[in-house]
């Protein structure tokens, strides 16, 4: 606990399970007031229940033009991490039009959509702020079974910079974190299949994959002063993956 980001309100989307709930407490722990955003009141209730007292729930899709609403009449936002994304992992020319609409509406529009209100926010209330997109090292590079979600995650990377570029004049800094891999319910099914297992660890010149601590202790960074010349960048957690 400490109170680094005392008086900051943050936003975390898909803060139900996994990452998102990970950079909601850490946010909390770290003195912010957090709302978290996810579908399920239940996961949402384990949150809200964390000891800081801090973080209030929203149950909300991000798909939805209500929540979007909702973010853009807050009376003031100064951090959000837009994490709620989702992958259907598949051969290219299996992947049918229903996942490439779903993923993309998930991972690209709503993303974009709910940016742009926690920035209406930002501006209309005079708020400095620092917008952090859960991308992922597949934002960087190619992999099997990943081509609707690297392209996500690649459009990501190419609205952060450009959204870094046009808003910094108003003082609101842009930014994502990249992990690799990271045990989380999303991932768990995927890991738990030997042969994909041996190859991200394959991949991993560290030889371990990336834990929850890691992606928030990178979130913390970019929320906070400290990062108060950081823009438009990319933070990888990857343990090498991307350097080869
Ligand atoms: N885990 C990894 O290895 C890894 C690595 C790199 C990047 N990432 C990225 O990190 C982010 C989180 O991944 P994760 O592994 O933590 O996923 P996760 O365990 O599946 O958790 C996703 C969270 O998002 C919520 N969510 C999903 N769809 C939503 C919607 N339409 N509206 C509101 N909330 C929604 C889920 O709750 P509900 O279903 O209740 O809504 C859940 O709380 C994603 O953007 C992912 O691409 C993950």
């Amino acid at each position: 606990m400490s109170d680094a980001l005392a008086g900051e309100t943050a936003l975390v989307t898909g803060a139900g399970r996994g990452l998102g709930r990970a950079c909601a407490e850490g946010l909390a722990d770290a003195g912010a007031s957090v709302i978290a955003v996810a579908r399920s009141s239940d996961d949402l209730a384990e949150v809200a229940a964390h000891a800081s007292g801090r973080i209030e729930a929203w149950t909300a899709d991000v798909t939805d033009d209500a929540f979007v609403e909702r973010v853009a009449a807050l009376d003031s936002l100064s951090i959000i991490v837009n994490n709620a994304g989702g992958n259907r992992p598949g051969p290219f020319v299996d992947i049918d039009a229903e996942s490439l609409d779903a993923i993309l509406e998930l991972n690209v529009r709503a993303c974009f959509r709910v940016a742009q209100a926690a920035a209406r926010t930002m501006i209309r209330s005079g708020t400095a702020g620092s917008i952090i997109h859960m991308s992922s090292q597949m934002g960087h590079v190619g992999s099997p079974g990943r081509t609707v979600y690297c392209m996500t995650k690649h459009a990501i990377e190419g609205l952060s910079k450009a959204m870094a570029v046009e808003l910094a004049p108003q003082g609101i800094r842009v930014n994502t974190v990249a992990p690799t891999f990271v045990e989380t319910p999303l991932t768990r099914p995927m890991l738990q299949n030997k042969e994909f297992r041996d190859f991200v660890y394959g991949m991993i010149p560290m030889g371990k994959l990336a834990t929850e601590d890691d992606v928030v202790a990178a979130v913390l960074y970019l929320a906070s002063p400290s990062a108060g010349m950081v823009t438009g960048h990319s933070l990888v957690i990857d343990g090498g993956w991307t350097a080869q």
